[in-house]
């Protein structure tokens, strides 16, 4: 009886100190999460258009196709674009793929939460060139030039 308890209390210690803890909480959200999400099969692609390959040239990484997941694709409507000076919900998902010859090469991503953009970006092969916590550096400079879509740039361009 007595053992059975301590394997317990032993079973809940290792539990509860391997779940992950980030220093900020905003940051928390694992990154490896978010790479399992780009996976995601059944998000929509930018105006309904699985074949939709844009050339990127006003962007630093090329050729790519964008995909939403179903909050955020609900909430374009400005002829499939987020409508001026408004925002994306929580919760919501870009993830840019990025091609070269002829496969997906990047993921670049945002995902909101608590009203913030995470960023990052990561090969195929799931290597992070850039995580949540680095992102918001390398990603939000160029990103901000236009404040009116809620630091996006696709709709601007395409
Ligand atoms: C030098 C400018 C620049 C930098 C730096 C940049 N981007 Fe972008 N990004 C763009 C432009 C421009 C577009 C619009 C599509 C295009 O032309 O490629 C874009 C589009 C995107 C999109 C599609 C949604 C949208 O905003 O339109 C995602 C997702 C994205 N970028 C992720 C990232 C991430 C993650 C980083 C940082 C690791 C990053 N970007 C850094 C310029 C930039």
């Amino acid at each position: 009886m007595l053992l059975r308890y301590f394997v317990l209390v032993h079973i809940l210690l290792v539990v509860s100190c391997s779940k992950k803890v980030g220093t900020n909480p905003e940051l928390a959200y694992s990154d490896s999460a978010l790479f399992d999400s780009t996976q995601n099969s059944n998000y929509q692609y930018y105006k309904n258009n699985p074949g939709l390959l844009l050339s990127g040239v006003h962007g630093p990484h090329g050729t790519f196709k964008l995909r939403f997941n179903s909050i955020a694709y609900k909430a374009l409507t400005d002829s499939a674009k987020l409508p001026l000076n408004t925002k994306f919900p929580n919760g919501s998902f870009l993830v840019k793929d990025v091609y070269k010859n002829g496969a997906i090469d990047i993921y670049a991503y945002m995902y909101k939460r608590n009203g913030n953009w995470l960023w990052g970006e990561v090969q195929s092969n799931g290597k992070f060139l850039f995580k949540a916590v680095d992102g918001a550096k390398a990603c939000v400079g160029c990103h901000s030039q236009t404040g009116h879509r809620d630091n996006t740039l696709v709709f601007k361009f395409y």
